[in-house]
């Protein structure tokens, strides 16, 4: 089912969902599998269609991500010694990712898109045809799963041991790379706001820098 956004809505209320996903609820196949669908509407360089999804339900390959996820996330997390103080919309992030720290392995579904050809050490024209090719597709995925009151967020905290993650899913790493690992499961309520942004002037560059 979907829910009553309007597409402004939708665009502006797919929040980053740590804490207020329902890790008791199953999320059916074919809910991802409509969402998989229309990000296949997204683009890729040259139409060439070399996008992939690995759809994790498995509970060992789930716990097995969440390890690498929070070995990963370890380097950045480690150095804040106390998160309760950190002010503003920061803490806030930070809280829910020590949450998501903890409840990783129990949400129902995670996303890691990934696109064929691997970049290391290449042109930027290679590497933005290449992470061009895959990242509308996943935020589409994201905008798809918001209009079916599921949750996500991007993170890629497990791409530190991207080819250990590789092993464990049977992704031929020297020929794919990935570019996320998607959290998904149904909000615990489907009400999220806009976020804070910095003004649009602050960003826009009419006519030249
Ligand atoms: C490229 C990229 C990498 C990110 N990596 C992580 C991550 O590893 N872990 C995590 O919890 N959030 C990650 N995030 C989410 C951001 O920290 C941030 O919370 C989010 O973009 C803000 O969402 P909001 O505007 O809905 O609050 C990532 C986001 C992006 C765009």
């Amino acid at each position: 089912m979907l829910l009553d956004l309007t597409p402004d809505e939708v665009l502006s209320t797919t929040r980053a969902v740590r804490k207020r996903l329902d890790l008791e609820r199953p999320v059916e196949h074919e809910v991802l599998a409509e969402c998989l669908r229309l990000a296949q509407q997204a683009p890729t360089g040259s139409y060439r269609q070399d996008w992939h999804f690995v759809v994790v339900t498995d509970p060992e390959v789930r716990a097995g991500l969440a390890e690498l996820w929070w070995r990963g996330g370890e380097k950045y997390l480690g150095r804040i010694e106390r998160p309760e103080e950190i002010p503003g919309m920061m803490g806030r992030v930070v809280e829910g990712v020590l949450h998501l720290v903890d409840h990783l392995r129990e949400v129902p579904v995670h996303v890691i898109p990934c696109i064929e050809g691997r970049t290391d050490g290449k042109s930027a024209l290679a590497q933005a045809s290449r992470w061009g090719s895959i990242l509308p597709a996943a935020w589409s995925f994201m905008l798809a799963a918001r209009t079916r009151g599921l949750g996500t967020v991007w993170t890629t905290f497990h791409l530190v041991h991207e080819r250990e993650a590789a092993e464990l899913l049977g992704i031929p790493y020297d020929e794919i790379m990935q570019a996320a690992l998607i959290p998904v499961a149904y909000t615990v309520g489907t009400d999220f706001k806009p976020a804070k942004r910095a003004p649009l002037e602050t960003m826009v560059h009419w006519d030249r820098w």
